[in-house]
């Protein structure tokens, strides 16, 4: 007897439409069955689609497709963390559907509640797409390293951020006009904001955070730095001091709890992130006994994503099911590290200024930092050329965060200090 599943879409975008695609040739496939979609759903019937969706029921409703007695899978693939994406997946757990789905933003600010609803009627709810695209990170670390103890999951899980930081670095071009070229070629969206804020990474991690370290799955307790601070100066300076900067998302267990925060670093340019370049992702996971792990792949983009979508169909079409967030949302109980344990961690700073070319100027900047037990490992500091200023970048010694901010706090009182000085963490691997 063949194994059918019959599913409906809601979402005929750029993951939408490229898993039509894959399923409309799914003999290709290595799928343990059959996937029919019996019906569509998006918000324009008419618009023009690069696959046809005319043998499909069209529905207006997401909510309707998500409970029409054809549907027996629900797969959201519309987005936005409220809405219809959350009242649909609601209605379909409801009904005890199966939900796959490669919304982050819903997993990571509701994957508690939605959890709760599809444990306590055993019905899957799959989201392998929504971290990382194509990079199996979420199976892996919710049950590939769930029989060895997590130390760290740190990476690159923007492609957007890390597109415009390694563009900018080899165009030399600034940011504001390598993002309008971004949003030309469709590599940015229209309105960026939760790319380069780095919201986008914070979902991800968010919910990695959760399946690695049993913390509760709580998008506001992760640090969030974006990429929209960082100039092609801070880049160049970075470079000189044989760095590059990245957009690092990370949850690391430590003694006084799990940090988890997504923020632009230093990285020597040795270390194996530094060479992630362009669009691609990178996760790495440190484990207590299993050695260390680095996946790298497409992050994004329609087909590594539906990818995903279609590695999780393909899990249901083989019977299993487990629990959501790999324990019960109430065993979710390790704490996060609070804010004022994060500000005694210890770690290199680079503190960048742009410092008033005038005698004595340097010599007051390094008084300040001594004020606050800064002490600094390298100095640099760049040509004022026909301009004003120059730029200055100090790499510190060890130092806790809040000594290094309250460094920053006496540098930006002197009046040789153009503009608030920027504090970016190094890290030394
Ligand atoms: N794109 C990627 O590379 C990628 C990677 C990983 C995860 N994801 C996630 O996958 C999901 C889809 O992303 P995408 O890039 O495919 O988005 P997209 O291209 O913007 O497509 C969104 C789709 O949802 C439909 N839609 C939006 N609001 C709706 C509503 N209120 N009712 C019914 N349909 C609605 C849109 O309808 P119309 O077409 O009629 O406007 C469109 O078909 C998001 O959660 C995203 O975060 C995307």
């Amino acid at each position: 007897m063949t194994n059918t599943l019959k599913i409906g879409i809601a979402g005929l975008g750029n993951v939408g439409t490229g898993l039509i695609a894959r399923l409309q040739e799914q003999e290709k496939l290595r799928l343990s069955g059959q996937i029919e979609i019996t019906g569509v759903s998006a918000r324009n019937r008419s618009r023009a689609r690069p696959v046809s969706i005319d043998e499909y029921s069209w529905y207006d409703d997401p909510v309707a497709l998500a409970e029409a007695e054809e549907t027996e899978v629900f797969v959201e693939l519309m987005g936005g963390s409220d809405g219809p994406a959350k009242l649909a997946v609601e209605a379909a757990l409801k009904l005890s559907k199966p939900v796959v789905t490669a919304n982050k933003a819903l997993i990571a600010e509701y994957g508690e509640t939605l959890a709760q609803i599809a444990d306590k009627s055993q019905t899957p709810l799959l989201f392998e797409a929504a971290v990382a695209g194509g990079i199996p990170i979420v199976r892996a670390v919710r049950e590939s390293f769930s029989g060895t103890q997590i130390r760290s999951i740190k990476g690159i899980l923007n492609g957007t951020c890390n597109y415009l930081l390694t563009e900018m670095m080899e165009s030399g071009r600034s940011y504001d006009d390598v993002l309008a070229d971004a949003q030309r070629l469709g590599y940015a969206e229209a309105d960026p904001f939760l790319d380069v804020s780095g919201t986008d990474a914070a979902h991800k991690i968010a919910i990695l955070s959760s399946l690695g370290f049993a913390v509760p799955m709580d998008f506001s307790r992760v640090k969030i730095g974006g990429v929209d601070t960082i100039s092609l100066k801070d880049l160049e300076l970075a470079g000189k001091l044989d760095h590059k900067i990245k957009l690092i998302a990370e949850a690391r267990q430590t003694q006084d709890g799990v940090i988890c925060r997504v923020e632009p670093v230093l990285l020597p340019k040795t270390s194996p992130l530094a060479q992630i370049d362009g669009p691609l992702n990178a996760v790495q996971i440190e484990t207590e006994h299993a050695g260390n792990y680095t996946l790298t792949g497409p992050g994004a983009g329609s087909h590594p994503t539906a990818s995903a979508v279609l590695g999780d169909l393909s899990v249901l079409l083989s019977g299993q099911n487990k629990a959501v967030l790999g324990m019960k949302v109430g065993d979710l109980n390790n704490p996060f590290c609070d804010q004022a344990q994060m500000s005694t961690a210890q770690s290199k700073y680079l503190i960048r200024v742009d410092l008033l070319d005038k005698a004595g100027a340097l010599a007051s900047l390094t008084e300040e930092l001594a004020k606050s037990d800064v002490s600094v490992e390298a100095l640099l500091q760049d040509s004022a050329g026909t301009s004003e200023s120059a730029p200055v970048a100090i790499m510190t010694h060890n130092c806790s965060l809040a000594a290094a901010e309250e460094a920053v706090k006496h540098v930006n009182s002197l009046e040789a200090v153009l503009h608030p000085a920027r504090l970016i963490r190094i890290e030394t691997n």
